[in-house]
C-alpha cells in the first residue's frame, strides 16, 4: 500500500512529480566509491571501502561504481579484492571509470579479470571550454578520442569473453557542450558499440549501452538541464537500446532538483552518492531524491529505513559530519522547537493515530512533517523538543508522551511559563527529565 499521496498524473510538460511517465523509480548507480572518494581530503582505505560497499549493497543498489582502477593502486586492489573474495552479489554489477587512453583501458580490463559482469565507464571531456583551453583540440579531434576509446573497449572486452560486459559513455562537462555536438559524439560512440560486428560478438548479451549526461559543473537552472536531457532523449540514434543516465553535481545547490527534472524529461537512470558527498559542493544526494520519490508515493526501491546506520557509515568513511538540517536524515529535521509548530504537529499526530486505527492505508497528512519519521527509523519523541521558543502544546506533548501526564488547558498555559523561564535562564534546550522535575517542584512539592 502507499502511505503517501500520489497526485493525479500531469502532462509531461509540467515536470512535476509524479509525472504520468514516472510510476517507477529510476535505476540508481552509486558513485560513492569513485566520485565521492576522489573528492575526500583523505580517500577511503580498503577497509572503509568494503564497509561502504556492503552498506550500498544492503540498501539495495544494483549498480555501484567502485573506482578508477587504472588511476590509483588502492582502487585497483579494491576491485581485485571484490572479485577474488567473491564479495559481489549476483544481482549487483560493479562499474569502473576510465579515460579514453589505451594503457589505462588495458589496466582497467586487467583489474576486472574473472568478474562475472561489469560496466566499463568511458569518458572524455567535450565542452567548448575544455576543447579550446584544456585540450586545444578541434571538435573532430575530441570526437576521435571518444570513438577510439570505444573501439579499445570492444577489443579489450573481446579478450575476456566470459564476462558479461556493459559499456557506458560520459561526455564529461556535457552541460557546457553544444547539444548538436554532444549528439554527434554520442551517436558515434554508440554506433561502435551497437553496430560493429566485432562488438556484437563481444557483447553477447547485447545489454543496452548507457549514455551518462554529467552536469560536471552545475551551470544553469535545473529546467535548462532538463531541456538538454530531453533533447538528447529525443534526438540520439537507437534510443530504444540506450539507457539515458544522469550525473548531476550541486554547484548551484540544485543537484537533486536537476536530477528530478532530468528524469521527468525522459532519463532512465541516475548516478549520485549517499548524502551528497562528491567533488566541490558534492554529487547529487541519492537519499534525498529517493525520499522525495517516496513521499510522493513512488517506491524508490532502496531501503533507507535505517538512517542511523547510513549516517554512521558515511561519517566513518568520509570523515565528514552530516549537517543537522540535512533533508530527511539530519538530527533536527523531525524536531520542532517553536510553539505553534509543536501545537499543530501534536494535533495532527493525534488525528493521524486515530485515523490509522480505522484505516492502516490512510495517507500521511501531518503539518510540518513531510513524512512519518518512523519510516526512517526515527520516532515521534524526537519531534518535539523544548526551548525558550516552545509553547504550551510542546510542553504538554512531552509530559503526555514521556510521563502519561495529561494537563488541562489552564495548567498547560501556566506551566509553559515556568518552562519558558527555565529555558531562558539556562539559554538552552530543556530535556524531558528537567521538565518533569520542574513540574514536580512547582506543583507537587509546594
Ligand atoms: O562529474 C563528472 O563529469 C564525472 C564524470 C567522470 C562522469 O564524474
Ligand atoms: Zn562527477
Amino acid at each position: 500500500h502507499k502511505k503517501y499521496r500520489a497526485f493525479p498524473p500531469l502532462k509531461k510538460v509540467n515536470r512535476q512529480w509524479p509525472d504520468k511517465l514516472i510510476e517507477h523509480a529510476p535505476l540508481w548507480c552509486s558513485v560513492d566509491l569513485r566520485d565521492g572518494n576522489q573528492a575526500l581530503m583523505e580517500p577511503m582505505n580498503i577497509e572503509q571501502k568494503l564497509i561502504m560497499f556492503k552498506l550500498l549493497v544492503d540498501i539495495g543498489f544494483k549498480e555501484i561504481e567502485v573506482g578508477f582502477p587504472s588511476a590509483s593502486a588502492p582502487d585497483f586492489n579494491f576491485v581485485r579484492q571484490l572479485i577474488e573474495q567473491s564479495l559481489i552479489p549476483d544481482d549487483v554489477t560493479i562499474q569502473v571509470l576510465v579515460q579514453a587512453r589505451e594503457t589505462l583501458i588495458a589496466r582497467t580490463f586487467e583489474s576486472l579479470k574473472g568478474v562475472k559482469k561489469a560496466i566499463v565507464h568511458l569518458y572524455n571531456s567535450t565542452s567548448l571550454a575544455q576543447r579550446e583551453q584544456v585540450f586545444k583540440k578541434s571538435k573532430q579531434e575530441i570526437k576521435k578520442i571518444a570513438t577510439q576509446g570505444a573501439h579499445w573497449l570492444n577489443s579489450y572486452a573481446a579478450k575476456q569473453p566470459k564476462t558479461q560486459w556493459q559499456f557506458q559513455y560520459s561526455p564529461e562537462s556535457f552541460t557546457g557542450t553544444e547539444m548538436s555536438y554532444a549528439i554527434e559524439v554520442i551517436d558515434a560512440v554508440t554506433a561502435i558499440w551497437q553496430t560493429e560486428a566485432h562488438a556484437k560478438q563481444v557483447l553477447v548479451t547485447q545489454l543496452p549501452v548507457i549514455i551518462n549526461l554529467p552536469a560536471t559543473v552545475e551551470m544553469s537552472t535545473p529546467n535548462i538541464y532538463a531541456d538538454q536531457v530531453e533533447t538528447i532523449c529525443e534526438q540520439i540514434a537507437r534510443r530504444d537500446r540506450i539507457i539515458v543516465s544522469l550525473h548531476t553535481h550541486n554547484d548551484r545547490g540544485c543537484g537533486v532538483a536537476a536530477a528530478e527534472l532530468g528524469v521527468m524529461a525522459g532519463a532512465d537512470r541516475i548516478e549520485g552518492t549517499l548524502l551528497g558527498n562528491g567533488e566541490r559542493t558534492g554529487n547529487m544526494d541519492i537519499v534525498t531524491m529517493a525520499m522525495n520519490l517516496y513521499s510522493q508515493g513512488i517506491d524508490p526501491k532502496l531501503n533507507l529505513s535505517n538512517t542511523d546506520k547510513i549516517i554512521n557509515v558515511v561519517e566513518q568513511c568520509t570523515q565528514l559530519a552530516v549537517h543537522p538540517r540535512h533533508p530527511y536524515v539530519g538530527e533536527l529535521v523531525f524536531a520542532a522547537f517553536s510553539g505553534s509548530h509543536q501545537d499543530a504537529i501534536n494535533k495532527c499526530l493525534s488525528v493521524d493515530d486515530s485515523k490509522r486505527k480505522d484505516d492502516p492505508n490512510a495517507h500521511w497528512n501531518v503539518a510540518y512533517l513531510p513524512i512519518d519519521p518512523k519510516d526512517l527509523g526515527r520516532d515521534y519523541q524526537q519531534v518535539i523538543r523544548i526551548n525558550s521558543q516552545s509553547g504550551k502544546g510542546g510542553v504538554a506533548y512531552i509530559l503526555d508522551q514521556h510521563y502519561q501526564l495529561k494537563l488541562p488547558r489552564w495548567l498547560q498555559i501556566d506551566f509553559s511559563q515556568h518552562v519558558q523561564h527555565l529555558s531562558e535562564t539556562f539559554a538552552s534546550e530543556i530535556s524531558p527529565i528537567q521538565i518533569i522535575e520542574l513540574f514536580t517542584r512547582v506543583y507537587l512539592e509546594t
